[in-house]
């Protein structure tokens, strides 16, 4: 066994369950978690709060290069909920409403504001030992790490799933609705110009539609482990 820290990307549509896997590889693995959807959302809020429509390119640039964006990587007795601090104020539940939701994939469509991000997102994983989950990260952020993942579902299995979060947090939402939602937000996702959702080169296809989340764990820590357990030669 090398003592080699990989770069894991999982890149998923909405609701396939790319939090909680790569959460839980990453306690698994001992590596951090950083969940990127999260700036998105971080700017979407901002953008929200300060009224500037969806479609103003030049003043989301401007937001999105202002913002102070700090993700703190959960400590897993707490379950290891990342928390999102934007200019200093946790927003870790704030970033979570449809209205956020929708908003995000909307300035995710922004080259510029991607460019911001992406830089931010490259350094935090710099060194390895990351799970790092996201729409681009094994096409676009690190198309080079050694371990990519393209995890989905079937459409109808991942409404239910972000419905049941809905419902667990007490928000009014129905099914149908949801299911609406993500349809839309994927067409968003992987329609856009720049870094739209794709399966990178190299990314090995789960299909979580009849998986439990810990049986989606355990599968790429194994994959993970199988490539620290090659000669670094080989895992490159
Ligand atoms: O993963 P999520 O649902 O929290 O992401 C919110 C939105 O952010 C999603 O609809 C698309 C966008 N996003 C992106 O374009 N690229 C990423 N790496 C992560 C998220």
């Amino acid at each position: 066994m090398t003592n080699l820290r990989l770069v894991i990307a999982i890149d998923g549509p909405v609701g396939s369950g790319k939090s909680t896997a790569a959460r839980r590889v990453a306690e698994l693995l001992g590596y951090t978690y950083i969940d990127t959807g999260a700036m998105y959302r971080a700017v979407a809020l901002k953008a929200l709060r300060t009224k500037i429509p969806m479609d103003a390119t030049e003043k989301l640039l401007a937001l999105a290069a202002s913002a102070r964006i700090d993700l703190r990587p959960g400590a897993f007795e707490n379950g290891g909920t990342q928390r999102v601090l934007l200019d200093g104020e946790d927003v870790t539940a704030a970033i979570r409403t449809p209205e956020v939701s929708q908003a995000a994939s909307k300035v995710a469509v922004i080259e510029g504001v991607r460019r911001v991000l992406v830089a931010e997102q490259r350094r935090a994983g710099a060194s390895g030992g990351v799970v790092m989950e996201g729409r681009d990260i094994g096409s676009v952020v690190f198309p080079d790490a050694q371990l990519k993942i393209f995890l989905t579902a079937s459409d109808e299995v991942r409404a239910r799933r972000r419905w049941l979060e809905h419902q667990q947090k007490g928000d009014a939402i129905d099914l149908a609705r949801t299911l609406e939602e993500i349809r839309e937000r994927d067409r968003r996702d992987a329609g856009r110009e720049h870094s739209p959702l794709v399966r990178a080169e190299g990314a090995v296809f789960v299909d979580s539609t009849a998986m439990e989340p810990e049986e989606v764990a355990r599968l790429i820590a194994m994959l993970a482990r199988e490539i620290t357990s090659l000669k670094p030669a080989e895992a490159s």
